[in-house]
């Protein structure tokens, strides 16, 4: 069972800000003023992915919001792939928190946790020891079983963020309380579980929306949402503060039935 409940942070990827912006190669919508607006909002953190065909964040983003960040006192949370190049670059910017995540080239977005079946024998230990060394918090972005988050512990990772993709889109396809998302919800609540035994800070995203949000911050352990999509998706009919704020406001109903 799991014992204490901990403070929810939220965490926004604001990627898709920079898919809009990159979409006409020019500099609107510009991603500083979306930042400096969910730091209005009283966002817990900023997550951007780095990707390797750098479709949305490019290395100049990094470069113009890591020190707004550290300034305002948000942590970043620099989500890469486990490459050499990604390492390079996440020592440079040294940020609070890199997530680990698996990444291919032709995903629409990111598929699945990382494979961590033979994680002791690829590069994967080499980024959570080297991130470790100059004191930058590694979270790994993992499916919620327990077999993943047994590997995760291994690899001593502080922290894991749990795939709730499948989960979510149970939800939207079938309903929060169908059969598939009971099933789905059920590895949810074996991977907080299996979090707090292992001493892993859970945190969890991919796919969250208001309803799924609200539900899931009734898992006590959790730690850390982040999400990008639907925030960025409700902010074109709402505006990116309200968004962030509904968002808030979702997790703390859920928390509040704790
Ligand atoms: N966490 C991770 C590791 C991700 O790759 C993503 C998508 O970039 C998210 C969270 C946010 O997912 P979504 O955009 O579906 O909210």
């Amino acid at each position: 069972m799991v014992s204490s409940v901990h403070p929810l942070r939220l965490g926004v990827n604001l990627d898709h800000i920079a898919t809009l912006r990159n979409a006409r190669g020019e500099d609107h919508p510009a991603l500083r003023r979306a930042v400096e607006v969910a730091l209005k909002a009283g966002v817990d953190g900023i997550t951007l992915h780095l990707r390797e065909d750098r479709r949305h964040i490019v290395d100049s983003d990094l470069h113009e919001l890591s020190p707004l960040l550290a300034l305002h006192g948000t942590p970043l949370n620099l989500e890469i792939a486990a490459t050499e190049e990604m390492l390079a670059i996440a020592r440079t910017i040294s940020p609070p928190w890199v997530c680990l995540v698996p990444e291919k080239r032709a995903e629409l977005t990111t598929e699945g946790g990382l494979d961590l079946h033979n994680a002791q024998s690829g590069f994967l230990p080499t980024c959570c020891t080297t991130l470790a060394e100059i004191g930058v918090q590694v979270s790994l972005f993992v499916d919620p079983s327990v077999q993943a988050l047994e590997a995760a512990a291994d690899l001593k990772a502080p922290a894991v963020e749990v795939h709730t993709g499948p989960w979510c889109n149970a939800v939207r396809l079938h309903g929060l309380n169908s059969a598939p998302a009971q099933a789905e919800w059920h590895k949810l609540v074996t991977s907080a579980e299996a979090c707090e035994r292992l001493g892993l800070a859970f945190h969890a995203g991919h796919g969250l929306r208001y309803d799924t949000a609200q539900r899931i911050a009734s898992l006590a352990n959790l730690r850390e949402v982040n999400i990008g999509q639907f925030i960025v998706g409700e902010a074109i009919f709402d505006g990116l503060e309200i968004a962030i704020r509904k968002m808030r406001a979702a997790l703390d109903a859920g928390r509040a039935g704790v």
